[in-house]
């Protein structure tokens, strides 16, 4: 095979699948210089520490890119303004797929490689993301897929690895494919791809279960400037910090268990379940709000476009400028949603409990039943010509069909 460079940047997790693209990138497509790249976008510091370990054993040129703060301004509460859910699912490996590969792009350039790696499978959605996204920010790059290309098998891939010394002994130990970042987790694999097979407790790690979740209600204040929460319970914290820290207080009361049928963009129904807790409480609070100071027609026309947006997002088209175009909008709406959400979580359940805004359309003198300030007797000429053209139609069905 010709290859454009003898670099070439690995998108490297420190999984069984982009491990074996090491020794594969050396042997068989023949680089000699292999640059892996892991980008944390709130992943457990041992996987960050596993992984660049793993690539130091194999001599690769490593590097790991903090972007934690970056996926959650710029990613994460960009998707909570589009209210961002796919089917049930808080769109959250989706949206981290582009900025994983941006991260590499700048690696790659650094160090002169327009070639690239990654470790997706044929079957999935990544590959899409993290292909359309490099070639977004490098048209010229050439980018490999061996799982996809050489059609293999995890059996293959153990077998592989262990010829070529590969050190994939926690891999051997994994029954689920997890992926995480700050937005979600998701658990795939072993019997969860019966969809009857009930999830085992086991397969959680970020919220309790009914019977272990805190025993008392647990209070929760989020406050929201222009869209974007910026205090939980009155404390101000960064982008990444404030989702780390639902992630906990939620999860603690086992709020954010999906479990779903998810179609992937290859048309293949697959069984997710994902831990949210952060993304759910969040979207929760975002969508109450919006409800506060919005017209009744800004929320439905949003819904549509919220919609779209969670489509082209969950696909990985980042850059897409119908993605712009709807952010155009969204960022407009985005200008009054500002105020403070109450809410209380208790045993795996979530309840909106109060509301606030100085941009509330809610105006308590008109709307109460002790008030006369909104003439009721007004109403009458409205509600006479209430459904006229139903009316119409109705008595000619009556008459027309005798
Ligand atoms: N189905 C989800 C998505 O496409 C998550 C896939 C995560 N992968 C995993 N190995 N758990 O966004």
């Amino acid at each position: 095979m010709t290859v454009a460079s003898k670099k070439v940047v690995l998108v490297y997790s420190g999984g069984l699948d982009t491990s074996i693209c090491i020794p594969m990138m050396r042997e068989e497509y023949g680089y000699d210089h292999v640059i892996t790249v892991t980008v944390d976008v709130g992943l457990p510091e041992a996987d960050i520490e596993e992984a660049a370990k793993k690539a130091q054993t194999m001599g690769t040129e490593h590097y790991t890119v903090d972007a934690r703060e970056e996926f959650a301004r710029d990613f994460c509460f960009a998707s909570l303004q589009a209210n961002g859910d796919y089917q049930g699912y808080p769109i959250s490996t989706s949206i981290a797929r582009p900025l994983i590969a941006a991260k590499a792009v700048e690696v790659a350039k650094k160090v002169g490689a327009t070639s690239f790696a990654h470790g997706c499978t044929g079957k999935g959605n990544d590959q899409f993301r993290i292909e359309f996204a490099i070639r977004s920010l490098m048209p010229n790059a050439v980018i490999h897929a061996p799982i996809r290309e050489r059609n293999l098998t995890r059996k293959w891939e153990i077998e592989y690895a262990q010829k070529k010394g590969v050190p994939i002994q926690q891999s051997l130990n994994k029954i689920w494919s997890i992926d995480e970042n700050l937005w979600g987790r998701s658990i795939e694999g072993g019997r969860l791809e019966e969809p009857n097979f009930a999830p085992p407790e086991e397969i959680f790690r970020w919220t309790k279960g009914p019977d272990e979740a805190l025993a008392n209600p647990v209070p929760l204040q989020i406050r929201f400037e222009k869209g974007i929460p910026v205090a939980i319970n009155g404390e101000t914290l960064s982008p990444a910090r404030l989702v780390e820290r639902l992630n906990l207080i939620s999860g603690g009361s086992g709020v954010g268990r999906i479990d779903i049928m998810e179609d992937r963009m290859l048309g293949l129904k697959v069984r997710e379940n994902y831990e949210c807790p952060a993304s759910v409480t969040l979207l929760a609070a975002h969508r109450a709000l919006e409800a506060l100071v919005l017209t009744r027609d800004e929320l439905r026309f949003k819904r549509l476009i919220d919609q779209e947006w969670a489509q082209l997002a969950y696909q990985g088209l980042w850059w897409d400028p119908l993605k712009d175009d709807l952010e155009a909008f969204i960022g407009k709406t985005q200008r009054r949603v500002t105020g403070t959400v109450e809410m209380r979580l208790y045993k795996g359940n979530l309840s909106i409990i109060g509301r606030q805004s100085p941009w509330a359309l809610y105006s308590e003198e008109l709307a109460s039943f002790d008030t006369t300030t909104f003439d009721q007797r007004e109403s009458e000429g409205t509600v006479k010509n209430f459904g006229l053209q139903s009316r119409m139609y109705q008595h000619l069905v009556a008459q027309l069909e005798k």
